[in-house]
């Protein structure tokens, strides 16, 4: 078994984006996340794993809820915006449309395909993404849509590498 056959499995799964958003304090973030998945069907559950090196992380940490933003093909710039750059050094949401809803989170007005989520738990395993596992408190979808995928964003330079976490192992 290689490391580049796993990543070649990996690859053919194509992983459909999404963009993440939270707020805590005041202080709002959000990220591209390809890293997602339903976790229960009843109750319904959902997790999605956050690199240790992002503003988003460092945020979540002091979160308690969170909106997922299901990307369609037509969203290729939302994830430009959202996952090549920081919010260690940029507004990422000046000049984006946002609905705040009752828990302060922002929510993404290009993208009604969107459910908002509350922290069950944070599970750091030790590897370079933490995993926070929720329940889903609200959706909204606006129909079928094709998403936008991981092939359609490989030329996109993420605004933080996974190996840039404050504590190296
Ligand atoms: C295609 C793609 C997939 C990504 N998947 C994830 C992911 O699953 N989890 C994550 O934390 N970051 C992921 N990133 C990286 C972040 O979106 C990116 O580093 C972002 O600029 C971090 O912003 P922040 O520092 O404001 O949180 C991905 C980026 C791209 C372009």
């Amino acid at each position: 078994m290689s490391d580049n056959a796993f990543g070649r499995s990996l690859a053919s799964l194509d992983a459909a984006l999404i963009v993440v958003t939270t707020v805590a304090e005041g202080e709002r973030a959000g990220c591209v996340v390809g890293f997602h998945t339903r976790s229960s069907i009843v109750p319904q559950h959902f997790s999605l794993w956050l690199s240790k090196a992002n503003h988003t992380y460092r945020t979540a940490l002091r979160a308690t809820h969170f909106a997922a933003h299901f990307l369609t093909a037509d969203d290729l710039a939302l994830a430009e915006a959202f996952g090549t750059r920081s919010g260690d050094d940029t507004d990422k949401f000046a000049g984006i449309d946002v609905d705040i809803d009752d828990h302060g989170l922002p929510l993404l007005r290009a993208c009604p395909n969107r459910t908002v989520l509350e922290r069950i738990t944070l599970l750091d395993d030790g590897g370079d993404h933490v995993c926070l596992t929720t329940r889903v408190l609200a959706a909204q979808a606006d129909g079928p849509f094709v998403p936008l995928r991981m092939s359609d964003a490989l030329h996109l330079d993420p605004g933080h590498g996974s190996e840039e976490r404050a504590i190296q192992p």
